[in-house]
């Protein structure tokens, strides 16, 4: 019951697609900049500050961000469950990076971690 329904939410691709192209075309460029510069090794990205969700919208959540905003909108954030924990947000971070390669430097991943988790991860 549960896979169908999962299924049935991912079926409009081309609505995907049409969400994540120019956030992949903006990553592209940044990467292009990186080379040039030859800075640090994460990528980061500047949304749109109406498109940032309130519970991120200050300066303490700048790298969750940066760093969570290039491939999808920051709302795949917010809309996942509360209450799961730092496990869960370690987990969702390092699959972002394994699976989708995400840009995001080791040592950052700690920092992420607690910063979604302090944000997110809480019930309530
Ligand atoms: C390199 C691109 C990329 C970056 C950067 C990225 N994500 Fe994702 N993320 C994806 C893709 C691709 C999906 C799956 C999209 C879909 O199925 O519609 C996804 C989905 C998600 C989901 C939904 C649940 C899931 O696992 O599919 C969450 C939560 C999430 N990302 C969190 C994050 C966080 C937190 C960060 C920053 C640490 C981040 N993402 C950065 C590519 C990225």
């Amino acid at each position: 019951m549960m896979r169908a329904a999962a299924r049935r939410h991912l079926r409009p691709l081309s609505h995907r697609a049409h969400r994540l192209a120019p956030l992949a075309a903006a990553l592209i460029l940044c990467a292009g900049s990186l080379g040039a510069s030859g800075a640090a090794w994460s990528l980061t990205y500047t949304p749109a500050p109406e498109t940032v969700p309130a519970i991120l919208s200050d300066e303490g959540a700048q790298a969750v961000v940066a760093q969570c905003s290039g491939c999808h909108s920051l709302d795949y954030l917010t809309t996942q469950p509360r209450g799961k924990g730092a496990q869960f947000w370690r987990d969702s971070v390092n699959k972002m990076i394994a699976v989708y390669g995400a840009p995001i430097a080791p040592a950052d991943i700690d920092a992420l971690t607690a910063l979604l988790d302090a944000r997110l991860g809480k019930a309530g």
